[in-house]
């Protein structure tokens, strides 16, 4: 009957017990290779952020490039704390973003000008952080050399180059703004660095936004790879590019086929392929890879599809929040106006299944994001810890946060916990590890 055959194609899209415990296995054995500098497929970067506080006055610029805006920020600092932020929003259009890379930050460039300017601090010689959500590896706070682009960028002769220097050039060329671009940042380093303001406790910055990725603290001797002075640091923020996990195979005995298709169709294929089961770019497209599938199998919409629903990438991931909104309010009927939208006919039974599928999904997404937290725990096995959060995913989906208090606490049950939603990380964060080179710059000199 119509269930069982449900069931029987869904089926893939569940995972037992076992298999949620063996990706954490996993991943903690990829985190201590990587590490190690052994293969990996969890890149473990060193941030070379001495420290996550400041105490520090003054002004700072800030760049936040790599979530759903693109920001120029200006953050004022008192004792460390962020007492004043402004910022303006910049639209970065897909030939911006994949086309040539000097393009992009000439781009980058306009866009801190136009800022400065209209703030009146173009003159000013100010320090600027560079929050850039992309993999990179550091060899001081100061340097990033990108790695691989990731989510919906791909712009050429970037990879491998130094991002700060492109950035610095780029303003130079210009020749119109005094901005001294000091400190590059990723935006879960910067999430931890904004909960840790908020909430001592905190020693893990997550994002869960277009992208997906975490920071913590490790034990610095437990971290090869150094490539410039130590500071005798105890403990140093690793950025674990936990989105990459899985692209050499080792957890392949979660993908199925509505997976694989996702990533054929993906900017990045066989790249990035964690962040494609949990993420916001990519959540809403798995979804209507299923629900097409379903229709073909005429178990949705009486196998008639409108061409709305046929286009890549019609269905955001907001809309999975929204389906997932029906789910847990019963006045609420958001399934229908979305469908209405996507101009298909449906019935009572269709909705239900949408619904179904939208659970299944974001519950996949939700034990997998838990399971790697719990290994994070695990691993660095403090008494109690707080798990600082930002990112559209987080924020506006209504369960997902329930779910991993659930799952997280159950995957490991002796480790205090607690999740803090700690906004604005790439702004705020920012403009504290500015800060932090700025005094590191004069003390060494
Ligand atoms: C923002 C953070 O709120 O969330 C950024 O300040 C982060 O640091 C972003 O990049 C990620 O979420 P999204 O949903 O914009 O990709
Ligand atoms: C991608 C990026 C990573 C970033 C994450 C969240 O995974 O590679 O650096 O932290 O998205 O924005």
């Amino acid at each position: 009957n119509v269930q069982n055959k449900l069931e029987e194609i869904l089926h893939c899209l569940r995972l037992s017990g076992e298999d949620v415990i063996r990706v954490g296995d996993v991943f903690g054995e990829e985190m201590n290779r990587g590490m190690r500098d052994q293969p990996s497929s969890l890149l473990m970067e060193n941030t070379y952020l001495p420290e996550i506080s400041c105490s520090e006055d003054g002004e700072y610029l800030g760049l936040d490039l790599g979530g759903t805006n693109f920001r120029v920020l200006l953050v004022k600092l008192k004792d460390g704390e962020v007492v004043e932020e402004k910022f303006l929003t910049y639209d970065v259009d897909t030939e911006t973003r994949q086309g040539e890379g000097s393009k992009l930050f000439d781009f980058l460039a306009d866009c801190v000008s136009d800022f400065a300017h209209k703030e009146g601090v173009a003159d000013k010689g100010l320090c600027m952080g560079f929050t850039f959500s992309f993999p990179m590896h550091q060899k001081s706070l100061h340097n990033g050399f990108l790695s691989q682009w990731t989510k919906s960028f791909s712009a050429s002769n970037v990879v491998n180059n130094d991002v700060v220097v492109m950035l610095q050039e780029a303003l130079e060329r210009r020749g119109d703004v005094n901005v001294h671009v000091n400190a590059i940042l990723n935006d879960t380093t910067g999430t931890l660095l904004q909960g840790c303001a908020m909430d001592r406790r905190t020693r893990v910055g997550l994002i869960l936004g277009t992208g997906s990725n975490a920071a913590y603290l490790e034990r610095a001797d437990r971290v090869c790879h150094w490539e410039s002075e130590r500071h005798g640091e105890q403990e140093i923020v690793i950025d674990i590019e936990w989105g990459a996990f899985g692209d050499n195979g080792v957890i392949d005995f979660i993908k199925s086929h509505f997976d694989r298709q996702l990533d054929n169709g993906s900017l990045h294929i066989n790249s990035f392929s964690f962040e494609k089961y949990i993420s916001g770019l990519y959540l809403g497209e798995l979804v209507r890879i299923v629900l097409l599938h379903l229709a073909n199998n005429r178990l949705l919409f009486n196998g008639i599809l409108s061409k709305e629903i046929q286009v890549k990438d019609s269905f955001l991931s907001s809309y999975v929040s929204r389906v997932e909104k029906d789910n847990v309010d019963t006045q609420s009927h958001e399934t229908e106006t979305l469908l209405r939208k996507f101009n298909l006919d449906f019935c009572d039974d269709d909705v239900a299944v949408i619904k179904y599928v939208c659970e299944l999904i974001s519950l996949r997404a939700s034990l997998l994001v838990s399971a790697c937290c719990a290994r994070l725990l695990k691993q660095m096995d403090k008494p109690d810890v707080t798990i600082a959060v930002d990112g559209s995913v987080f924020k506006f989906h209504p369960r997902y946060r329930l779910w991993m208090e659930k799952f997280i606490r159950l995957l490991a049950p002796s480790h205090k916990f607690q999740l803090l939603l700690a906004e604005d990380g790439s702004g705020k964060g920012a403009g504290i590890a500015s800060a932090i080179a700025n005094r590191l710059e004069k003390s060494y000199h």
